[in-house]
């Protein structure tokens, strides 16, 4: 067993009708609140004007558009509100994009240079507004977790920016407030969930409490993407989604395990900063590549354990299990709506080279993965994703 700390200080307001208690929330923070968003769903949905309704008492401003894979120029337009406006709390609302762009503006607003030196070096993070968020859809769990990931289409970079200071105060998880989203980012949704703990479970130790936990996280995902994709009103499917996905990225599903290099993650980062392609989508086009990469008789046991618990495969060939649960990954993906390749959602092997160089400075290397991914192994997994 692994050493390990464990800290989660946000307050998890989930369930149906949570939002009446968000005014008694936000009081206790400050009276002057910038409300970040994104493109629109929020007002197509109604949600912004409930919430501004509900928060007549206190002065609002807001920040809109920002992107999915949000920018940093979004984080400079938010940071420079913040301050001449003497913004007191954030409120995002949103999808994973909103709250990250709102973590970086978060400490942004406290630092008299540009944003991005933050993300480049975390160490210069010493003070961060508040933010509370009200999630609309479940993928990220960055309702959850103290980091935030900003693109700088300027460098093509995706890095991801990681700090205690940006854990949310409190987020608001209803589930019903993600029965909008379209069937693509549902799905994206899910293979990002998947993803993050496949991250997490595959590794060098685990123990068999975070091992069931994972096995768990994934069963609940295979079971309820469909449901939530063919019945979109689905309370039920749409609630254990949301769950799932906040315990994803919030450190349970590490604890007392060995640490992980995050390796699908950081290939597909690289993919997104120079393709702008919906995240979860990366993940699962490179995952089962990724998997089958790293099968060989030392981690077939894992694969095959993985193949027993989540798909309920049987049998006595390690081998043989190991395989079809990968398999089996692969067709789930393609099953809830995703392509199978990175050239149909237009990437190209052009930035290849430059997204295998450019890994090492953002990432703890990927030869301490679960199996070591070295140099041509990250060209070997992004050509077989092609
Ligand atoms: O912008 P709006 O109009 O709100 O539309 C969004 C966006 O177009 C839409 N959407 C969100 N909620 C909706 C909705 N549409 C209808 N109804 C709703 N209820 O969905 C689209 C995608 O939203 P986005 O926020 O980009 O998706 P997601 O939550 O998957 O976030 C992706 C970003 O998070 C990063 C990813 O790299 C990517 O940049 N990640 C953040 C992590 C973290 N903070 O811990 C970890 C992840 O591994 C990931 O890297
Ligand atoms: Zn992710």
């Amino acid at each position: 067993m692994h050493n390990f700390n464990l800290y989660l200080p946000t307050k998890l307001f989930f369930g149906q009708n949570r939002l009446s208690e968000l005014p008694q929330v936000l009081k206790p923070l400050g009276s002057r609140i910038l409300i970040t968003y994104g493109g629109g769903s929020i007002i197509k949905s109604g949600l912004l004007d409930t919430v501004k309704k509900s928060l007549r008492d206190f002065t609002l401003f807001e920040l809109s558009g920002i992107e999915p894979n949000p920018r940093i120029t979004s984080v400079r337009d938010g940071a420079a509100i913040c301050k001449k406006e003497k913004i007191d709390i954030l409120l995002a609302i949103g999808g994973g994009s909103v709250l990250d762009c709102t973590k970086n503006i978060a400490c942004g607003a406290y630092y008299d240079g540009d944003p991005w030196d933050l993300v480049l070096d975390t160490s210069k993070i010493t003070r961060a507004l508040p933010i509370v968020d009200i999630i609309t859809l479940a993928a990220t769990g960055s309702e959850y977790d103290a980091g935030g990931v900003i693109t700088n289409l300027e460098t093509n970079e995706k890095r991801a920016i990681i700090h205690s200071l940006l854990s949310p105060y409190a987020s608001f998880c209803d589930p019903s407030l993600t029965q909008s989203v379209p069937a693509w980012h549902t799905a994206a949704g899910a293979a990002d969930i998947m993803s993050h703990t496949f991250e997490q479970y595959f590794v060098k130790d685990g123990n068999i409490l975070t091992d069931g936990f994972c096995e768990a996280m994934l069963r609940t995902v295979i079971q309820m993407t469909p449901v939530a994709i063919k019945d979109p009103n689905n309370y039920e499917a749409r609630a254990q989604l949301l769950m799932a996905s906040s315990f994803g990225c919030c450190n349970l599903l590490c604890i007392g395990r060995s640490a992980s290099a995050w390796p699908c993650h950081a290939i597909e980062h690289e993919i997104s900063a120079f393709h702008d392609i919906t995240h979860g989508v990366g993940l699962a086009i490179i995952t089962p590549h990724w998997m089958r990469y790293s099968l060989n008789t030392e981690t077939a046991p894992k694969f095959a354990q993985y193949g027993r618990n989540v798909w309920n495969l049987t049998g006595d060939d390690t081998m043989v299990i190991a395989r079809e649960a990968i398999d089996r990954t692969a067709q789930f993906f393609t099953e809830i709506g995703i392509p199978s390749k990175l050239s149909d959602v237009g990437v190209t092997d052009k930035h290849f080279e430059e997204m295998a160089d450019h890994i090492p400075q953002c990432w703890s290397p990927l030869t301490d993965a679960f199996v070591p991914i070295d140099r041509n192994g990250v060209l070997e997994i992004l050509k077989n994703s092609l």
